[in-house]
C-alpha cells in the first residue's frame, strides 16, 4: 500500500442537479458521488432549474443542498440572461456564494449572456467571490480583456484549447488576476475518441485535437492551469441516447484517480496532484484553512477498473468505463467525523455544511 493524504479535496465545478432536475442526480445522490471519489466539499454550478441567478432561486438551492448534502459546499451565483442585477441584490446575494458564473456560450441550462452583457457583469460584481466564466473561442481572450480593464478577479473555466492556455498564460504574464481550470474529460480523451464513446463524450466545451491535451498537461506543469475541476454534469443515459444529446459528463467519481493514474505514468507529480484538488481550489475560492480534520487517503499504489455499476452517480454512466485508474479512495474524514470507509459512505443527507454560512 501506498498511501497519500489530501487535506480539504475541493473540487470547485459541480453541477449536482435537484430540484426541476432531480431525475438527473440530487443533492443527496451526487454528493455521496462526491464523497466516494473523495472529496470533501464542492461548489455546485448555478444552472439547473429553477436557476441561482437571484435571491429566490439562491434561496431554494440553499435549503435543499442544506437537508441533503453529505459533504460540505458553496454554492456559485448565475449571471442573470436578462442583465445585470440591481446593486443592492448583488451586495446581499454576494457575500453566500464563492462567486458569480457567466456563461458566455451556448450550453446546457439557458443562461447564455451576449458579449457587451459579459464586460457589464464583470464591472458590477462587488466581490469578494470570484468571477468564473464558461468561455470558448474569441470569448475567452475577451473575458481576460474585460478582467484586467476592470481589474477583477477570474476564473476560466475548463480550458479547452492550446489557445486559450497560451492566451492564459500570457494575461498571467500581464498580472492580469486570473486563474484556470482544466477537466478530466479533456486531459485523457481527443475528438478522435468520439466514435468509441458516443455520447459519452459529448459535452461543453468539445473534446479538442491531441495537441489541445497536450497543451492542457502542459500548463497544469507550467502552472498556466491552477486547478482540476470535474465539470461533473450528469443527464440520464436516455438523455444522452435522445436525438438532442445534452452536454455533460460524470466526473466527481473519476477526477482523483484520473490524476493518480497521470502520477503513475510520469506526467504529474504527486505534490503537484495535490495542489490541483486541494491547495489550489481552497485558495482561490477563499476556502483556507479547511477546516481541522478533513481530509482524504488515497491508495497510490492500488487500481480499478472502472465499472457503470461501482457508480454512486444517479445517473450510472461514465467515459471512462473500462479504464483501469490508479488511486482509490480508502477514506474519507470531514471535520473529524470518517464519512467514506471501505467503499461504503457514512455521513448521512444533511451532514454537509455550507462553507460560506459563516459570512452571511
Ligand atoms: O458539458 C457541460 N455540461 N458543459 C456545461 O457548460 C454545462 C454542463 C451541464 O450543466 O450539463
Ligand atoms: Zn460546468
Amino acid at each position: 500500500m501506498s498511501l497519500v493524504r489530501i487535506v480539504g479535496t475541493l473540487d470547485p465545478h459541480v453541477h449536482l442537479r435537484g430540484m426541476e432536475w432531480a431525475h438527473k442526480g440530487d443533492f443527496d445522490t451526487e454528493t455521496t458521488a462526491a464523497v466516494a471519489g473523495g472529496y470533501t466539499a464542492v461548489l455546485d454550478m448555478p444552472n439547473t432549474p429553477p436557476s441561482t441567478t437571484d435571491g429566490p432561486g439562491l434561496e431554494r438551492k440553499l435549503s435543499e443542498l442544506g437537508g441533503l448534502a453529505r459533504c460540505d459546499y458553496g454554492v456559485w451565483l448565475g449571471a442573470h440572461p436578462s442583465g445585470v442585477r440591481p446593486r443592492e441584490e448583488l451586495a446581499r446575494l454576494a457575500p453566500m456564494v464563492c462567486g458569480i458564473k457567466l456563461y458566455c456560450g451556448h450550453t446546457t441550462g439557458g443562461l447564455t449572456i451576449g458579449a457587451s452583457d459579459m464586460d457589464r457583469q464583470v464591472a458590477a460584481w462587488p466581490g469578494p467571490g470570484v468571477i468564473a466564466a464558461h468561455a470558448e473561442g474569441d470569448m475567452v481572450p475577451r473575458f481576460l480583456e474585460s478582467l484586467a480593464r476592470h481589474r477583477k478577479r477570474g476564473h476560466l473555466c475548463h480550458v479547452d484549447t492550446a489557445r486559450a492556455v497560451a492566451e492564459v498564460a500570457e494575461h498571467k504574464r500581464r498580472g492580469t488576476q486570473v486563474t484556470a481550470g482544466a477537466c478530466p474529460h479533456h486531459l485523457v480523451f481527443t475528438e478522435g475518441d468520439l466514435w468509441g464513446l458516443g455520447p459519452r463524450g459529448v459535452m461543453k466545451p468539445p473534446l479538442g485535437t491531441s495537441a489541445d491535451r497536450d497543451a492542457l498537461w502542459a500548463g497544469i506543469r507550467d502552472g498556466a492551469i491552477d486547478v482540476v475541476e470535474s465539470d461533473h454534469a450528469p443527464h440520464t443515459w436516455d438523455e444522452k441516447l435522445g436525438s438532442d444529446t445534452p452536454f455533460g459528463v460524470p466526473g466527481l467519481e473519476t477526477t482523483i484517480p484520473v490524476l493518480f493514474t497521470a502520477v503513475r505514468e510520469g506526467r504529474l507529480t504527486s505534490e503537484r496532484a495535490v495542489e490541483l484538488v486541494s491547495v489550489a481550489p481552497r485558495r482561490i475560492f477563499g476556502l483556507d484553512p479547511h477546516p481541522a480534520e478533513t481530509y482524504t487517503v488515497v491508495d497510490t499504489g492500488a487500481s480499478r477498473v472502472v465499472g457503470s455499476g461501482d457508480l454512486y452517480t444517479l445517473c450510472g454512466w461514465t467515459p471512462f468505463s473500462g479504464m483501469e485508474l490508479w488511486g482509490v479512495i480508502r477514506r474519507v474524514v470531514i471535520r473529524g467525523t470518517v464519512v467514506f470507509e471501505d467503499g461504503e459512505v457514512l455521513a448521512p443527507p444533511g451532514f454537509g455544511l455550507n462553507l460560506y454560512a459563516k459570512s452571511v
